[in-house]
This record gives C-alpha cells, sequence and structure tokens, in this order.
C-alpha cells in the first residue's frame, strides 16, 4: 500500500513558483509563513504591505495566476492569508511586476491612479492597484460594477475613495461596450466632463481666475493594452505543474498537497489530526492570532474530483474544491440556464456571496471552511439549513455519506458533526420546488466585506389555492452559538394560513424562542432580536407581494434598500484656477500631484518596516491581559526556550522613576499596577519578528485582578480624573468676574446629555520603529510617527542620555491621523532599551490587532447641556459640560478637552456661555489625538442642542441656525473675535449648489410615499480654531541647502504622512527661490536637520513649516540678490555658481511662529487663541431601511473654505478624506470594550472603517471662491483637520430619517440618539410593531452587559 505521509512519494519536494515572471525555488522555508511575509521579508518585494494581517484591509493583494482545465486563471488574494506552499506551480504578480517609477514604466492603472490623485499615504495604494490589475487580467473590459466587485475588501484611510473610483471607472466600459475614457468621449464624467463642456465654469469671483469643475482629465492617459502584460511562465505550464503532488517537510511542519482522491481519503485517514487548508481564510487568524501548532497540513485544492459540479435531481453538487468564486459564478450560470422558480436558493447564494467578506477573500476560501469552521455568525450556514441542502462527506473508513445540515449538524459553538478522518467533498444544494419560496438576508456592521451581526434564512412552502403552509424552514445566524434553526416555531406553523394574523402569530413565536439574554455574547441582544423578526416580516411581504395577496397589510411598501451601489460617479471638485499671469514655473496655487504619487503605486514608495537592516534583532512586547490589578511576577521559561530567543526586557532593565510622556507618568513596563488591557508588561528578543511574538506569548504572568473603572460614568462616580476641570466664561471677555445669570428667568431651556464613541485611527501602517546603535552611544531611530522631536525626548529621557546622541529620522509615514503623535515613545523606548542592552539594532513593529489594543483612541465624550433660548431662537445662555474619558494617563487629554471647549460653539453666538471640561480617567489605552483633537466632539454636543431646541419648541432648524450664525468680528465664548468669518458664505453656497431646498421638499415626499424606508437631507456648518493650543509648539523651523549644481535641499520639521505636505513645502519653496519644482528636494525629516520640531499635527504643518521655509529662502534670496543685479540675464544656476565662487553661504536655516494668545483655562478667561478659523459646510442626504438600521449615504455637497489655496487638488483631497473619517466616526466606527475593560476590537474583523461601497457615489467639493486668508501662507488656510467634523452630517440626516420613522409611528418628540449611529442605533431607534415584540432589558445593575458605553 502506498504510504501516503512519505514526503518522498510526491512529485515534488521542493517549493517551486513564479513572482514577476522569476522563479523561485524554496528548500528551506516554514509551510505556516505567509506569502506576504515571505514576498517581503525573504524577496525583499516591500511593495506589497501588510495592513493587518487577517485579510481585512486589502493592502498585502497580489495577483495569482494558474493553470485550470488546460487555461490560464488570474485572480486577486490576500498575500496575508496565502500560506506559501500555497502558491506552489503557480505564478504570483505583485505591484513591483507591473511597473516602476525608476523604470520609468507606470502600468495604466497606475498611471491613472497617480493622475487621479488616488493616493495620499500611499499604504493602500499597491493593494488597490493589485486589485484592479487582477481584475483587468481577467476582463480587460470590466464595467462599473465588476470594479466595485473588483475593490471589496481594499481599505483607505486617507482618500474617501472617490479618486480612486474616478481613476479605476475610467478603465470601464457601458452597456454598449465603450470605453468610458477616451480622446472622443472625456473622461468618464459624462456631460460634466470639462473636455466636453468647457473648462471651466463661470466664475464666483471676478479678475482672471477662472473656476474649474474637476481635478483631473485621464482621456489622455495611455490605453490599456493587455497584450503588453507579463506572459504566464511557460515552464509552469509544460511542465504539468497543475497535476504535480507536491509535499514539504519544514521541522516541526508537513505540508502535503496530493493529486489524487484516494491519496488525500488516505491522508486523512493516517493523519487524522492534520489540517485540511482550503482557502486558509479562517486557518490563518488561528495560526497569526492563537499561534496553535501544526505539525501537519493537506492541502486538497488540487483533487480534481473536489472541483466536480453538476445537476443531479436532488439539486446542484458542488465540489469544495471550488472557491467562492467559483461556486458564485456556477450559481449564477445556473441562474441563467434554469426556469426562474427553480432557483430561488441559488439566487440567495448569489446575493448573499456578494456581501460574504471580499472578493480576494472569496477568490480562496471555501464553501467547506466555511461549513467546518461552523461559525454561529456564517452567513451561508442558514441558507444551507432553511433549504436543507446536504453535505458530501468521505472517508477511507467509512465511505461517501449525504448528511443533511440541520438541527444536528451543529453540536455546539464551532463543533460539527464531521469526524476527524471525514473530508467535506461537497455541498449539494437544492433547487427550490413548485410553490416553494425561498429568501435569506444578512446585516452587519458595515455593508460590505463585514461578518453578519444577524443573518436570516427562509423557505416556505404554501398550498396555491388554500395559502395553507405545507412546509416552512427559518434559519438564523447570529442568534445562538450554533446555526440555529426556529423549530418550535416552524412546528407551530405548518398547516397555518399564510395571513395578516399568521405574522402577528410568528412574530410572537420567534420572539419566544429566539429571546437572547441581556448579556449575551456578542451582546446587541434586543437588536438581534428585532433583525430576526424584521427579516421574517421582510420575507411575509415579499411572498405575499409574489402571490399578489392585496389584503396583506404592507404588501404594496418597499422593503428593501437599494442594496446596489449606483453605476455612476458624479463628483465635482471645483476650485480656482491660478491667475493666467502667475509665471509657468511657478507651481503655488496648481492641483499638482502629490510629489510620491507614483512611488505610491508601484511600491517604491519606502515605509519604515520596508527598511532591511543587517544583524538585526527584533522585540515583541509582551501585553496585560487584565485592565487592572497587581503584577506578581513574571515567568519566561517557556519564552527562551524557544530557539532564536536572545532575552527579555521588564521594568528591571527600566531606571527607577523613568516614565513617558509629557507628564511623565506612562511606565515603560509594568512594574506593580497594571492599569489597562493591552499594556506593556515586558518585550521578548528574537531573531525574527514572528519567533518573538511566539514567545511573547508563552509569558507566564502571576497577577490579581482588580475591579476597573472604565465608563465615564463610573469616573463620575469615583471621582478618577487625570487632571482638574478646565472652564471658560464668556463673561469674562467683558467683565473682571464670571456673571452668572438666573435660569430661572428663562422660558425657554433645554437640558440633555448625548454620547459620542471614540474612534480607532486605523492609519494603514501600524506602528514601526528600528533602532540602530552607533559609536559613542549614539541611537539612529528610524520611526512611523508624527513627532520626531518628541521621540528624542522620551528616548533620551527614559535611558538617561543626551538628546545631541539620539537622531529620530522619518521619511514617510502610512497614515497618521494624530494616532502617532505622542505614542512613538511606546515603540522607541523599549527598542532603544534592547538596543543598547544588546549592542544591536532592534526593530518593532504592531501587529494590529496589539497596536490597536496598546494605543489609545479618539477620546469618548458625554456632553452635557443646558441651553436657554429667547423667543426667536436666539441663543441666550448655555450651560456645557464635556467628560472626556481619558484613560490611564494625562497623554494630550488637556489639549483635546481645551479644544473640545473652545469648539463647543461651533458658528453660533451665544449672549452668555460657560464650558467647563472633566478629564476622566479610566483602566483603558490613553485615549489620544485624534484629527480634530476634541473639536469634533465639542462641536457634536452643539449641534444635538441645536436639533433639541427645533424639535422641542417645533422650530425649523435650518432657521434656528442662521438666526444664531457668528457674524464678522463677533466674539466666541474663550475671547476670540472672529475675523474673516465665512459661517454665512459657506452655508448659503452650500445651500444652493446641493439645491437643499427642493431636495429636502423631495425627501419629504419620499417619506410619504414608503413605510419602512426613509430618507433624510441635512446641513451641517463647521468652524475650526487654526493653531497649537500650547504656545510653545506653534513654531518651526528649517533648513535649505542650495547646492552649486542649483539642486536645493529642503529640510523642515514637518512628516510627510499623506496629506501632502512635502508636496505643498516643495511648491513653497519654488515660488520663494523662483525656481521650478523640479530643483527642489526633501530627503525625509530628523532630528538632526531641524531640531524641536513640533508634531505634525493640529492642522498647521503647511502654515509653520511653510513659514519657516519661506524665511530660509528669503534669506538665501537676499544673499544671491547682487548676483542677479550683476548677472540679469543669468539663470538661478549662474548666481548659486557666482555666489559660491564668492564665498557667500548657500544654507540657510529658517524659523516660522504662527499666532497664538493663551486662555486661563483655570479661571476661564478668553484670549485671541487661533490666529484664524477654517469654515465648511456639508449637506449629506441618506437613505435609512427602517427594518434593518442599514444606511445608505446618497450624496454628499462640501463647500469649504480653504482661503488662497496652496493646492487645490491636496486641499480637496484632505476635505473628501476627512469628510469620510468623520463618517465613519459618526456613523459606522464602535470601539467595543467588555465591563471588565478588556478591548474586542482589535483588527478590520470587528472594527469597521468605511469602505470605498460606503463612499457616496454623488460627491461634490467646492473651494470657497474668493477667499484669502491674512494670516496664513500666501493666504492659504489649513485643511486636515477641519472639515472631519462635516461626517457628522450624514449622522444627522441618517438622524432625520429615523425621526420622519418615529413620526409615522407617533413618536414626535425629541429623542436623544447617541453617535456613532450604527444599524443597531438606527433600528432600536425606529420603534415599531416588530420592536413592540422584543422584551425590555431588565434593570441596569442586574445583568453583566456584553460591551460598555465608555
Ligand atoms: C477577512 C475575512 C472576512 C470574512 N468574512 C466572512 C463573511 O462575511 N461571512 C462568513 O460566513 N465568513 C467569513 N469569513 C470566514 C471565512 O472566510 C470563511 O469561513 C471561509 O469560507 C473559510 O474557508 P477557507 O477555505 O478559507 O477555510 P480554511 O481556513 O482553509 O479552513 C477552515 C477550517 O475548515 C477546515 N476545512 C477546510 N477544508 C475542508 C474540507 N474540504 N473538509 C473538511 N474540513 C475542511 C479546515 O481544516 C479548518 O479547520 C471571513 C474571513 C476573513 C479572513
Ligand atoms: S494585510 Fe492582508 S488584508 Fe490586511
Ligand atoms: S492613501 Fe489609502 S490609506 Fe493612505
Amino acid at each position: 500500500m502506498k504510504d501516503v505521509t512519505d514526503i518522498s512519494s510526491y512529485d515534488s519536494t521542493n517549493l517551486v513558483f513564479y513572482v514577476n515572471g522569476k522563479r523561485v525555488e524554496e528548500k528551506d522555508v516554514d509551510p505556516k509563513m505567509t506569502l506576504a511575509t515571505y514576498l517581503r521579508d525573504k524577496l525583499k518585494l516591500t511593495g506589497t504591505k501588510i495592513g493587518c494581517n487577517e485579510g481585512g484591509c486589502g493592502a498585502c493583494t497580489i495577483m495569482i495566476s494558474h493553470v485550470e482545465n488546460g487555461e490560464i486563471k488570474h485572480f486577486s488574494a490576500n498575500s496575508c492569508l496565502m500560506p506559501v506552499c500555497g502558491v506552489f506551480g503557480k505564478a504570483v504578480t505583485t505591484v513591483e511586476g507591473i511597473g516602476s517609477v525608476a523604470k520609468n514604466r507606470l502600468h495604466p492603472v497606475q498611471e491613472r491612479l497617480a493622475k487621479a490623485h488616488g493616493s495620499q499615504c500611499g499604504f493602500c495604494t499597491p493593494g488597490f492597484v493589485m486589485a484592479m490589475y487582477a481584475l483587468l487580467r481577467n476582463n480587460p473590459n470590466p464595467s462599473v460594477k465588476d470594479i466595485n466587485l473588483g475593490l471589496q475588501g481594499n481599505l483607505c484611510r486617507c482618500t474617501g475613495y472617490r479618486p480612486i473610483l474616478e481613476a479605476f471607472y475610467s478603465f470601464a466600459v457601458d452597456e454598449s461596450g465603450t470605453l468610458k475614457v477616451s480622446e472622443e468621449n472625456g473622461c468618464g464624467m459624462g456631460e460634466n466632463c470639462c473636455k466636453l463642456k468647457k473648462q471651466e465654469t463661470p466664475g464666483y469671483t471676478g479678475g482672471d481666475r477662472k473656476r474649474k469643475i474637476q481635478l483631473s482629465d485621464l482621456s489622455d492617459c495611455k490605453p490599456y493594452d493587455p497584450t503588453q502584460e507579463l506572459i504566464f511562465p511557460p515552464e509552469l505550464k509544460l511542465h504539468g505543474f497543475e497535476t504535480k503532488s507536491f509535499a514539504y517537510d519544514h521541522h516541526h511542519t508537513k505540508w502535503y498537497q496530493p493529486v489524487e482522491y484516494g491519496d488525500l481519503l488516505s491522508l486523512k485517514r493516517d493523519l487524522p489530526h492534520a489540517r485540511l487548508i482550503s482557502g486558509n481564510s479562517e486557518l490563518a487568524i488561528e495560526l497569526k492570532f492563537r499561534f496553535i501548532d501544526l505539525p501537519a497540513v493537506i492541502n486538497p485544492r488540487q483533487v480534481r474530483e473536489l472541483h466536480a459540479r453538476h445537476l443531479e435531481d436532488l439539486g446542484v453538487y458542488m465540489g469544495t474544491g471550488m472557491s467562492l468564486t467559483d461556486m458564485d459564478d456556477y450559481a449564477v450560470q445556473l441562474i441563467k440556464e434554469l426556469p426562474k422558480e427553480k432557483t430561488g436558493v441559488l439566487r440567495h447564494v448569489h446575493e448573499m456571496l456578494h456581501w460574504f467578506a471580499g472578493i480576494h477573500v472569496r477568490n480562496v476560501a471555501s464553501v467547506a471552511g466555511n461549513i467546518a469552521t461552523a461559525s454561529p455568525i456564517s452567513d451561508l450556514n442558514p441558507i444551507w439549513m432553511a433549504s436543507n441542502a446536504q453535505v458530501v462527506l468521505d472517508s477511507d473508513a467509512r465511505g461517501e455519506k449525504r448528511v443533511h445540515i440541520d438541527e444536528k449538524f451543529f453540536l455546539g459553538y464551532r463543533k460539527t458533526v464531521i469526524q476527524q478522518d471525514e473530508i467535506i467533498k461537497a455541498v449539494v444544494v437544492p433547487l427550490t420546488g413548485e410553490n416553494e419560496h425561498f429568501a435569506a438576508y444578512k446585516q452587519a456592521q458595515r455593508r460590505e466585506d463585514d461578518i453578519a451581526i444577524v443573518t436570516g434564512a427562509f423557505l416556505v412552502k404554501l398550498n396555491p389555492k388554500t395559502l395553507i403552509v405545507e412546509n416552512i424552514r427559518i434559519s438564523y445566524g447570529g442568534m445562538a452559538p450554533t446555526t440555529k434553526l426556529a423549530l418550535n416555531t416552524m412546528e407551530k406553523l405548518k398547516g397555518e394560513k399564510w395571513s395578516q394574523e399568521f405574522l402577528d402569530k410568528t412574530l410572537g413565536l420567534l420572539s419566544e424562542e429566539l429571546k437572547l439574554p441581556a448579556g449575551v455574547p456578542g451582546g446587541m441582544s434586543q437588536y438581534r432580536l428585532s433583525l430576526a423578526l424584521s427579516f421574517f416580516f421582510k420575507f411575509f411581504l415579499e411572498v405575499s407581494k409574489k402571490l399578489n395577496l392585496t389584503e396583506i397589510q404592507f404588501v404594496d411598501c418597499d422593503v428593501k434598500i437599494g442594496q446596489d451601489v449606483p453605476e455612476t460617479l458624479y463628483a465635482t471638485q471645483l476650485y480656482q484656477e491660478v491667475s493666467a499671469s502667475q509665471a509657468a514655473h511657478d507651481p503655488l496655487g496648481r492641483p499638482i500631484k502629490h510629489v510620491s504619487g507614483d512611488k505610491h503605486t508601484t511600491g517604491e514608495a519606502v515605509y519604515c518596516d520596508d527598511i532591511n537592516v543587517a544583524d538585526c534583532l527584533h522585540i515583541a512586547l509582551v501585553l496585560s491581559p487584565i485592565a487592572h490589578g497587581t503584577l506578581n511576577s513574571i515567568d519566561y521559561t517557556a519564552a527562551m526556550m524557544l530557539d532564536g530567543v536572545i532575552g527579555y526586557l521588564d521594568a528591571q532593565d527600566v531606571t527607577t522613576g523613568a516614565q513617558m510622556g509629557h507628564h511623565s507618568d506612562t511606565p515603560v513596563f509594568v512594574k506593580e499596577k497594571i492599569t489597562f488591557h493591552g499594556q506593556p508588561v515586558a518585550a521578548i528578543v528574537a531573531t525574527d519578528h514572528e519567533l518573538a511574538r511566539k514567545a511573547a506569548s508563552l509569558v507566564k504572568l502571576d497577577y490579581s485582578v482588580e475591579k476597573p473603572i472604565v465608563t465615564i460614568k463610573q469616573a463620575l462616580e469615583a471621582e478618577s480624573f487625570v487632571f482638574k476641570h478646565f472652564v471658560i466664561h464668556s463673561s469674562l471677555n467683558d467683565n473682571k468676574q464670571v456673571i452668572k445669570n438666573d435660569w430661572s428667568k428663562y422660558e425657554r431651556i433645554v437640558e440633555g446629555s448625548i454620547d459620542m464613541g471614540g474612534q480607532e485611527h486605523f492609519y494603514l501602517e501600524t506602528q514601526q520603529c528600528i533602532v540602530i546603535p552607533h559609536e559613542d552611544d549614539e541611537l539612529e531611530i528610524i520611526i512611523s510617527n508624527q513627532c520626531v522631536n518628541d521621540v528624542q525626548i522620551e528616548v533620551a529621557k527614559c535611558l538617561g542620555m543626551a538628546q545631541h546622541k539620539i537622531q529620530t529620522k522619518v521619511k514617510r509615514i502610512g497614515g497618521g491621523f494624530g494616532g502617532k503623535e505622542s505614542t512613538g515613545a511606546i515603540l522607541a523606548v523599549p527598542a532603544s532599551l534592547a538596543a543598547k542592552k544588546y549592542g544591536k539594532p532592534i526593530k518593532i513593529k504592531f501587529e494590529r490587532f496589539d497596536d490597536m489594543a496598546i494605543t489609545g483612541t479618539r477620546h469618548p465624550f458625554t456632553l452635557q447641556y443646558k441651553l436657554a433660548v429667547d423667543e426667536n431662537g436666539k441663543f441666550i445662555d448655555l450651560d456645557f459640560t464635556a467628560l472626556s474619558n481619558s484613560g490611564h494617563t494625562i497623554d494630550l487629554s488637556m489639549g483635546v478637552m481645551q479644544r473640545a471647549m473652545v469648539h463647543a460653539d461651533n458658528v453660533y453666538k451665544f449672549a452668555n456661555a460657560d464650558i467647563t471640561g472633566k478629564m476622566c480617567k479610566t483602566h483603558l489605552a490613553s485615549n489620544t489625538a485624534f484629527r480634530g483633537f476634541g473639536g469634533p466632539q465639542g462641536m457634536f454636543g452643539t449641534e444635538i442642542m441645536v436639533k433639541h431646541v427645533a424639535e422641542k419648541f417645533g422650530w425649523d432648524h435650518d432657521e434656528i441656525r442662521e438666526r444664531n450664525f457668528y457674524q464678522e468680528s463677533d466674539c466666541t465664548p474663550f475671547g476670540m473675535h472672529l475675523n474673516q468669518c465665512n459661517v454665512t458664505r459657506t452655508w448659503e453656497e452650500c445651500k444652493e449648489s446641493s439645491d437643499y431646498c427642493r431636495r429636502l421638499e423631495e425627501v419629504k415626499k419620499f417619506n410619504q410615499e414608503n413605510k419602512f424606508r426613509k430618507r433624510g437631507i441635512y446641513l451641517t456648518p463647521t468652524r475650526f480654531g487654526i493653531g497649537f493650543g500650547l504656545k510653545q509648539l506653534n513654531q518651526a523651523g528649517a533648513l535649505v541647502l542650495v547646492y552649486t549644481d542649483g539642486s536645493v535641499l529642503v529640510s523642515h520639521g514637518g512628516m510627510e504622512m499623506g496629506q501632502g505636505l512635502h508636496t505643498k513645502i516643495l511648491q513653497i519653496a519654488a515660488r520663494c527661490l523662483d525656481i521650478s519644482i523640479e530643483k527642489v528636494h526633501i530627503h525625509d525629516t530628523s532630528t538632526d536637520k531641524v531640531p524641536n520640531a513640533s508634531a505634525t499635527a493640529a492642522s498647521v504643518g503647511s502654515d509653520m513649516n511653510g513659514l519657516a521655509v519661506q524665511d530660509a529662502c528669503r534669506q538665501i534670496m537676499e544673499r544671491l540678490a547682487p548676483f542677479k543685479k550683476l548677472n540679469p540675464d543669468g539663470k538661478w544656476e549662474d548666481w548659486v555658481k557666482a555666489a559660491y565662487v564668492e564665498r557667500v553661504s548657500l544654507s540657510a536655516s529658517g524659523f516660522g511662529i504662527i499666532h497664538h494668545e493663551p486662555v486661563d483655562f483655570f479661571n476661564g478667561k478668553g484670549a485671541e487663541l487661533f490666529g484664524y478659523s477654517v469654515y465648511g459646510t456639508a449637506c449629506c442626504e441618506v437613505e435609512v431601511d427602517c427594518l434593518t438600521g442599514d444606511h445608505h449615504l446618497l450624496r454628499t455637497d462640501i463647500v469649504m473654505d480653504v482661503g488662497e489655496s496652496l493646492n487645490p487638488a491636496i486641499d480637496i483631497g484632505q476635505i473628501e478624506g476627512a469628510f469620510i473619517q468623520g463618517y465613519g466616526l459618526f456613523t459606522m466606527e464602535e470601539i467595543k470594550i467588555r465591563p471588565d475593560g478588556i478591548r474586542l476590537t482589535r483588527g478590520p474583523g470587528n472594527y469597521k472603517i468605511p469602505s470605498a461601497d460606503d463612499a457616496p457615489r454623488h460627491f461634490n467639493v467646492s473651494l470657497l471662491g474668493n477667499s484669502s486668508n491674512k494670516m496664513g501662507i500666501f493666504s492659504s488656510k489649513a485643511i486636515g483637520e477641519p472639515p472631519l467634523f462635516l461626517g457628522s452630517c450624514a449622522f444627522f440626516a441618517i438622524r432625520e430619517a429615523v425621526r420622519a420613522y418615529r413620526i409615522q409611528n407617533g413618536h414626535t418628540d425629541y429623542f436623544a440618539f447617541h453617535s456613532p449611529s450604527t444599524p443597531e442605533r438606527i433600528r432600536m431607534a425606529c420603534e415599531d410593531f416588530v420592536t413592540s415584540h422584543v422584551p425590555a432589558l431588565p434593570e441596569e445593575g442586574s445583568y453583566t452587559p456584553w460591551t460598555s458605553s465608555v
């Protein structure tokens, strides 16, 4: 008998595959290593990025090509999920393989993406490029729908997606097969294309500065020519690698890849404990995060029998060797071929697969993996159960059998009846029979690429004459520890008549059978039950409609929310061109693309983790598994036994008393007291990253647990604060003493409280750092951070070194958004300690899973308010208290609170205002800076107040706003006079350009006509003060070096994190030196060039650093002036050379400060805090499915005042990106923390940022014309943070839609609607006959909820 476990009996025992046309033969690699790690670490192809290592971000997307049935097939995949052995005999294409800036050859995908300004930090960009590239390789003429599908699974945190979609839609063909972008028909903008229309729209401004309606025109890009692509490696085809068996033996793991079906069964017989690996999308997570042992793996994918598919009497037979994409394709083929009534189940399998993970996961994942995993929230298992599908199981011992996927199939949480020696060979999906109706529904936190909260699948067989239920099957995912059949309900419904009473009875039965305890794992007990009932109601209406049962209530109502994204992108970007008289070489004010844009698209842009340092060791942190307690001891024994582990560090290695943070209140490692879950306790030093992580997981901590303070409410009760309270009293602006008004005299008062959740930064590049020790005790630190200065100071302080021995530098970072402002020390200090201790370079990189636990988030806030208004709705008095959840240390909580307080007025004049800020100390990671820095939280409270007033007194909220808008020179409660105040201008312009008034009427009409779908439209204004809250931070330095060939090197204190700062600085330098931009270069940001630089934050990067560069350039120009005068016809190079010959210095350091006056937050006395404010207004329209809580952002219009834009492309990119980030904050991003302080949201799997599908397909951004800022460099305004709050406009539009539903159901009062407006919050606010079946929660305190509202 053949010994299938004998490795040498396989055709190949070496791993052979191709990467970018080059052969790779690997004899010594751990089969568990992911392809992403292999590409990056072994092949040094660092263009492929790692953002999450769990298949949830798409940064690692590559294309895999192989031979299938004699044909070459291409598919995209997440290389972080793909085991390296999984590509045996296949060809891999990475971003490096398709184009290169160095070789002056960009692929059309890369060229168009860069040209459309589709990258900012660039970290997600290679993934997007490869997703689009893989799509084109399979389908050179994709439709918009295909492109939308192709990008499922790719996240971008910077751009807001509009430019990416615009670039990629340019490859689309319309229904007639015509290319959307070509010389003839313009750029895909339809009739709005600048080429077809006119180059510009009529100006709102005078002079010669025209307004353009679109940033990029792709019509002159080179066409896509599929014949130019890399060929499939002939060796793989000629030598039939797809039919070769392959086995691999590496130390502890053996990989078996049989091709014969019999061998597969024999392997499972001889190695019953061996795991089958199909798509690895489930197993990869277990390997990465649970460190499971995997001595033997069997990959069955190339066994031909597993790819069998056919129609049989019982239904559709689908082999599990197929990927979910293959399965979907087959389902679609059958849907086309078979009579419609037979395809009920298949149609819903197809629909469900659209929402199942992203395309890159579906291209590899199998249905077998899904069934075997037996997740209670699987999207497919409810369909199998309701349709009574079967699985075909096979084993060598017992042969083939068919088993129904029913109530007996799933034995418990993630357990099935499948035996260890069995394989899942196929699923058999039933066709719907005569008079059978089938439907399935899913609701997730995010519409796309998100696992379900609840999935419901329903089958009913009705007697067509009597409407008697002959058979009914109701199945749910997300309602129990296993997929659940509602057996009791089903039993009682058989024989009943399909009628209105039937619905009532079913809802009653289901609510009884599916009731969830209040503290159920996964939480959301009421919402999950509401969803289960709503899904049935939808099914009931759909079937009734199909049967034309007019007597059924609501039968004519549409219960489907437009789930398909519209197939057009209507987006305009209105900006002012530079004056016609501006010199051609002067780049200022022009929409030039990001200076690294091309390199982002080719993967040639280098990030911290892309840097390889010889002889480098790696560290991984050991983290606290509890939120509060005492550490008794640490046992490193098991960790130290692993080969390659060098040592460890803990509190013993830190000088006594040395602590991190601006307030020196953050221990490097826990010494005794544990103060948050995820707190660093120790670090393991090892020869590679994965080994260090594994060893860290083996460290045993002995600790005692104490009750943590987690929420703001608990902190208030315990009087736990990080610092004393702050106050602002507007009365001190005109008086020496605080004037307290008599509130009993006011006739109209609203009083309330609203919660706003935090937000995870989710920069695509996690935090990373390399420390290299040099002679004389010097340390070179390369870090992904927004503040090189802070890192230098913290390392110097904790290691007792002088700052001049530490050089900290940053080339670029893959997004920061504030999350990399004050957190660098958490990596840099342990890494520096290790570098000193072991005398070797040290690298540390956070996995997303750890990054989200160790570093804090945007501060959650509770905002309490009492507002008095007069009979005209004018705001006469305000008492406002902002409470923040600061976490365990101060970090930046003081600054964040102060900014919240000085934005609590937003754009409104309050006759009197008393504002208080309290910073609660809790056992959470220290919450920190995040774009907006407290401003959005303050403004959110204000805007809620406005709604509350309007709803309580029955006023129009827009009129209330307009009556209270700040006017020119008005003074804020914190003592700042608003000059060049453009609140009203942006408001009016947005109102007009969005056609708000007409659309508001349309929305009202829509809401009258639709019972369960409601729309909301809303206008939201914003004001954002520019400058750091702390005086000394409002300064910047720069160094400008001119070389004898005329080339110029500029260094400044700001970091390039995607916001285009270096691009703007190059524009400023070129303008100041009067040379073309090509002559100017920026290397990196480093403490040895510019000392004491403030963090790149507070939106002032280009304001401050620009001023410093301007100052340095001015000095150089002054020194060159005599040489210009002597040689007026000469050029720049001549004057530079002449100056050099005459021994005139050609370098200058520049310095710049921006306006600041300190507010006295201890006594509440205001000041002219900021130099200026940025204003903007957004208009959003949404549609809400009131039965599920789903929503869809239909359209967004933004008018933003950026003064005279330094670069409209970058400014518009910032506006779009900030808006979508704000939209995520206010509508879907929810941090989940258990009552014991354990953080649940630690990756893209359970924390959802907006995806491309969420971006509005109608998205207009306009830069306010004729605005000039006398306080900003070249009359510009800062832009990074100000638009973020406009994302709340979508929240308020959702609230309007919910309100319309509530009013329809008789709930007319103001209702507190907390942020974010998750599907759960939306649905539970939409009180109706369904929610009336949901039992109320027991009294607070009588049970432990799954999560706490922090
Ligand atoms: C980013 C991401 C998004 C996801 N989204 C969704 C979602 O929306 N909905 C959803 O339901 N799931 C989702 N999942 C879960 C997962 O992708 C699916 O369960 C997938 O179908 C698993 O298939 P696989 O082939 O990758 O399994 P693998 O990881 O290869 O295997 C999983 C398990 O199945 C076993 N197995 C594999 N093949 C066989 C076989 N032929 N016979 C017996 N046992 C076998 C393995 O031994 C292993 O125990 C997601 C996963 C990721 C990473
Ligand atoms: S790194 Fe692979 S999907 Fe995020
Ligand atoms: S550009 Fe997409 S994440 Fe930064």
